[in-house]
């Protein structure tokens, strides 16, 4: 039974013609399936729809073909034949009773048309902007265009009629929507009756309103999604602006739907921002309305969430990255069951598949987008299988992770541990710098493990093959994790680079376990980072913090690199910049002597060398897979010890980031006993139907 105090979250509310069963709006989010994986996509709607959310949102969905954000994949509504594929995850959303949107997207100056070729239409002539700084621009609408444009925003709306969706977004945030492009002197700087005055730049806004009102307002809320500040400075629509507009057109849409600035400011990872970053950016909006007021922040506390529809600030709770890590979030509140909320991290794994436009993982959630691909519920395991025990060895995230499903499945499980902790590179990392909600990994699993009786757990225990084999559990998962390599190999090296052993060279292993002592402070330290994840940002981050002057070399373009995919390479580089980190881009090091280490530039190669008192090596990891290879080379004696398999998974077969770990022991549980499929792909996918030649 839910407590109380969390009551308030589960009263109705209308948005327009329709009511949400509860507060629980999950806002718009990509999951890099889109069109290419309409029914991965449906299904992981469907599973946020059984896991209690009032209100489902579609990702963005490019609503005409003169407007398109290739090569990022999204949703697309562009003729009829666009109408099954989303009345499938309309439906997958409405099953269990929430109202189901899609978010209408004209990426105007966003857009650069690479799959389409129209040219680009937007409130101004001005260069298209992207993450990519494309070299094509947008040509300004003239008044027949923006004519067309309000008939196509008709279209697409009764085609979202047709596909079955409750509500209609209009999308004008984060700098990506067309209607935040007429609202910003920024983007809009035409002299006509849409440029100028506020009144003047929300014409367009007000126009497309009254159209699809028309249309269908019957049967459709519309809701608009603004940011609550552009964030670019002086002639960017500002959070003044913002309570300008929306006081001046106070009952416009059926809800206002209150993002953030840019995507990086809205969906801020948690090394930057913390649950609830805007509240004070969207207080007292709700008043300058009739409307409901939905806002986000990276909700995970039902007591923050609470908070803010009982002071007023809020009338939705808008979660994405929180429906992502637990599609059962409002479930779980509703059940009183709020310690088994699996809590977002904040690590913004989940934007790299749209980013990458591969699909997307989530850190916490291992079954995210494989709904479908592969059957996975985040809340449900497949039946158990013939056998009865697995010896899991390492508790890192892999371990944990495996160790959670396979007692969920019915597995007596012995979890081993090396050391005194669980969470192996977890439970060191959550110490570093703005990594602390990371914890949240270990803390989901560890408290899921304590609650189940066929999970025994054992620290201090690095085993060897020959404790192994004495055992004689059934099977044997191997997750004994990595370390940092010391030698340089990574990119720029693929064999130990030339160091002498005059000089102290330190890993990020050394720093966590603060082996560099007090003796940093006042000295040169080169951080040398050919990960390009964010490690290399962090170390500088702890050395210059400890006191050093830190000289982060780096032969990439960008400080962390590989951190544009999780929209915080920005913040990491202002944070550097911030405490006097000397950032030396495009550079490698060849060579580290005593005294200096020789660097070269990436693209001439020329040298020099910078003089300084320790290195800090950010290179490549090295699985800790002796176990593994020892288990293997007595293969022959398994059958005698009674065990059927050995298996390694996670930093031990392979070091990634932590979201491949928690998907290798999710994996390794789910596919334990199953029939082996030999060649076969081992999930589903959709080839485009091929149209007659
Ligand atoms: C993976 C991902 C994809 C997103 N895609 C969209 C999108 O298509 N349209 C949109 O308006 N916002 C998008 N957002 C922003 C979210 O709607 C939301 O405003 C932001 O993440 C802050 O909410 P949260 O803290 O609950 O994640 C996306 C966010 C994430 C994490
Ligand atoms: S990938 Fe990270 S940020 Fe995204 S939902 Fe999962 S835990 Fe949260």
């Amino acid at each position: 039974m839910r407590d109380a105090k969390y009551d308030i979250l589960f009263e109705p509310v209308a948005i327009g013609p329709h009511v949400a069963k509860n507060r629980f709006y999950q806002v718009p989010h990509c999951n890099g399936g889109g069109y290419r994986d309409p029914s991965a996509a449906a299904a992981m709607r469907g599973v946020k729809s059984e896991g209690g959310w009032g209100v489902i949102f579609t990702e963005q969905t490019e609503m005409h073909h003169t407007s398109e954000i290739t090569p990022f994949i999204e949703l697309r509504l562009w003729e009829d034949k666009d109408i099954p594929g989303l009345r499938r995850m309309s439906d997958a959303m409405k099953v269990h009773g929430a109202l189901a949107g899609i978010q209408l997207a004209y990426s105007g100056i966003n857009g650069p048309n690479f799959y389409t070729k129209e040219v680009p239409l937007a409130p101004s002539a001005l260069p298209i902007r992207t993450f990519t700084n494309d070299p094509v621009q947008a040509r300004a609408l003239d008044k027949a265009e923006i004519k067309d444009l309000r008939r196509w925003f008709v279209n697409a709306a009764k085609r979202s009629k047709i596909a079955g969706f409750d509500l209609i977004c209009l999308y004008g945030a984060h700098g990506f929507g067309i209607f935040q492009h007429f609202l910003s002197r920024a983007t809009n700087q035409r002299t006509d009756e849409y440029g100028g005055s506020l009144e003047n730049r929300s014409r367009f806004a007000r126009e497309v309103v009254a159209d699809i009102r028309d249309a269908v307002g019957d049967t459709t809320a519309i809701t608009m999604r603004v940011s609550l500040d552009e964030t670019i400075g002086e002639l960017g629509f500002s959070n003044a602006e913002v309570r300008e507009f929306v006081e001046m057109n106070a009952d416009l849409p059926d809800l206002w739907d209150l993002a953030h600035g840019a995507w990086e400011d809205c969906s801020g990872p948690s090394r930057f921002k913390e649950e609830g970053a805007q509240e004070l950016l969207v207080k007292g909006i709700r008043e300058l309305s009739t409307r409901p007021v939905v806002g986000v922040g990276r909700f995970t506390s039902p007591d923050v969430m609470a908070r803010m529809i009982r002071q007023g600030v809020l009338d939705f709770i808008g979660c994405a990255r929180p429906s992502i890590a637990d599609p059962f979030l409002p479930k779980k509140i509703e059940e009183g069951r709020i310690e088994d909320i699996r809590e977002c991290i904040g690590c913004n794994m989940c934007i790299t598949g749209d980013m990458t436009m591969s699909i997307s993982r989530c850190t916490q959630n291992p079954t995210f987008m494989e709904e479908w691909r592969k059957g996975w519920h985040p809340e449900r395991m497949n039946a158990k299988g013939d056998s009865q025990t697995v010896l899991v060895v390492g508790a890192g995230p892999a371990g944990l992770e495996a160790t959670r499903a396979l007692s969920v499945r019915g597995y007596d499980v012995t979890l081993a541990e090396a050391t005194t902790t669980l969470g192996g590179r977890v439970a060191r990392e959550r110490l570093l710098p703005g990594l602390s909600a990371w914890g949240r990994v270990v803390d989901y699993r560890q408290y899921q493990i304590s609650q189940r009786t066929n999970v025994e757990t054992y620290f201090d225990s690095r085993l060897t093959a020959e404790d192994v084999l004495a055992f004689g559990f059934e099977h044997v998962a191997i997750a004994t994790g990595s370390h940092w390599r010391r030698d340089g190999v990574a990119r720029q090296h693929v064999v130990p680079m030339p160091i002498d052993p005059a000089m102290t060279v330190f890993t990020p292993d050394d720093i966590m376990a603060k082996a560099h002592g007090e003796t940093i402070a006042g000295k040169t330290v080169v951080v040398y980072d050919d990960d390009h994840y964010y490690m290399g940002g962090v170390m500088a981050e702890v050395m210059a913090k400890a006191g050093a002057k830190v000289i982060l070399v780096t032969p990439s373009a960008y400080v962390s690199d590989w951190t544009r995919n999780t929209l915080e390479q920005g913040a990491i580089h202002v944070r550097l910049d911030d405490l006097g980190v000397d950032i030396r881009l495009n550079r490698g090091v060849t060579a580290i002597r005593a005294g200096e280490v020789e660097t070269n530039c990436s693209y001439t190669g020329r040298r020099n060398v910078i003089g300084c008192d320790a290195v800090v090596m950010v290179a490549s990891r090295l699985s800790e897979d002796a176990l593994y290879n020892d288990l293997l080379a007595r293969k022959s004696d398994w059958a005698d010890a009674g065990i059927k398999s050995v298996k390694i998974i996670g930093d031990a077969a392979a070091p990634a980031p932590i979201a491949w770990a928690t998907y290798a022991g999710h994996r390794y549980a789910r596919e334990l006993d199953t029939p082996d499929i030999g060649d076969a792909l081992p999930f589903r996918r959709e080839v485009t139907q091929l149209e007659p030649a």
